[in-house]
């Protein structure tokens, strides 16, 4: 048999071929890869990952890369991208005598719906229109990592800076340091979330509707506002609803809520805690036995927990689990395939950026890294 194959071959090999043909070229690439997986992947992907996190620690992991060659990231196309700007910044390459590392993703056709919802082209007509009410000088854009490396730049350029789940209030503690308002791109909800949380008011929050192309105050004046929020969403986080916590309490009076912060307000405000996917596991891991938990977010990170802490009682919020569907498109066949292709010297499923994109997104992210 030829080696290695087309994908085609490696869809039609049971699972527990792929199993040991992925530890085996594991073994050969050695220290020269490494596998990153997001927590909403399937759990028999996981179990290769060299590190799982949520993207923060994923893009951490990625910045202080200095031995390994490539890397095959479990995950969707912004955290490739992501990877590949931080693992290939100046002070890497200088340390690795100008070698670049590869960054494969395990799914080519694995995007994020919701970095989808702003476009560069979508986010400069904003911008030039903002510009008419507001010195855009004294304006900080924000890009929530789930964004394209086009958007980074771009917020790299105008003095801006990204943020994840885990990190928004005190990236936005920054951008309100750094200037009078903020455009916060491309999660509505979670820019929503953490400006409430922070104490700003609906009086202060618009939102910028890309298919007007206007500025929206929740209530009020427009002018007023002091964050500006994209209207974009994840779909996923979307599905769950205030009525299905009631119905959870009803059902459970002692379970405890925990949800992630791209939910709709009215679920975040009547949750017990909210958190990125990595806080979302070290606060279950901390409870203490026994504890009944209803999660709101993506089913096979909810379903994993359920399997892991077998002491506690964990279940979906709702009674419909919510599947990220992109995030579920990588199976075993797509790590063997990458890691025999690695190993055979002939990687595939590159995803990389544009050097001038990249410079300016990875400004962006630098920033979020320094900012505490
Ligand atoms: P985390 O950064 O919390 O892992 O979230 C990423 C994501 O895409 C959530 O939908
Ligand atoms: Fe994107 Fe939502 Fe999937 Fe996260 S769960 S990757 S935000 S579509």
């Amino acid at each position: 048999m030829p080696f290695p194959q087309p994908l085609h071959e490696y869809r039609a090999t049971s699972d527990a071929e792929l199993d040991s043909r992925i530890v085996n070229a594991r073994k050969t690439l050695g220290e020269k890869a490494l596998i990153l997986g997001h927590h909403y992947q399937r759990s028999e992907i996981l179990r290769h990952a060299d590190l799982t996190g949520d993207s923060f620690a994923l893009s951490r992991a990625a910045a202080q890369i200095r031995t390994c060659d490539s890397i095959l990231f479990c995950g969707v196309h912004f955290m490739a991208e992501t990877a590949y700007i931080l693992a290939n910044s100046p002070e890497n390459l200088a340390a690795r005598n100008g070698k670049s590392v590869t960054v494969s993703l395990s799914e080519m056709s694995a995007g994020c719906s919701m970095a989808d919802l702003a476009t560069e082209q979508q986010v400069e007509t904003a911008w030039n229109a903002i510009g008419q009410i507001f010195d855009t000088t004294k304006i900080v854009p924000i890009t929530y990592v789930n964004s394209t490396a086009a958007i980074k730049a771009f917020c790299g350029r105008h003095g801006g800076l990204s943020c994840t789940s885990s990190n928004a209030e005190a990236v936005l503690k920054w951008a309100f340091a750094h200037g009078d308002r903020v455009l916060f791109l491309p999660d509505q909800m979670l820019g929503l979330n953490t400006s409430l949380k922070m104490g700003l008011t609906l009086e202060e929050t618009a939102v910028w509707n890309r298919k007007d192309e206007q500025l929206h105050a929740y209530s009020g004046d427009p002018q007023k506002s002091r964050i500006i929020l994209w209207d974009g969403c994840c779909v996923i986080h979307l599905r769950f609803t205030a009525d299905a916590i009631a119905e959870t309490r009803a059902k459970y009076p002692d379970v405890k809520i925990i949800v992630h912060p791209e939910c709709h307000p009215s679920v975040v405000e009547q949750a017990d805690c909210v958190g990125s996917t990595s806080q979302i596991i070290e606060t279950i891991a901390a409870s203490k036995p026994g504890t009944v938990w209803a999660v709101g977010t993506e089913w096979h990170l909810v379903e994993r927990l359920g399997k892991t802490f077998s002491n506690k009682t964990v279940i979906n919020l709702g009674n419909n689990p919510s599947v990220c569907r992109t995030m579920a498109l990588t199976h075993l066949a797509d790590i063997c395939y990458v890691l025999e292709h690695l190993a055979a010297n002939d990687p595939v499923n590159l995803v990389t950026v544009d050097a001038v994109i990249a410079a300016d997104a990875r400004v962006c992210l630098e920033r979020m890294l320094a900012a505490k």
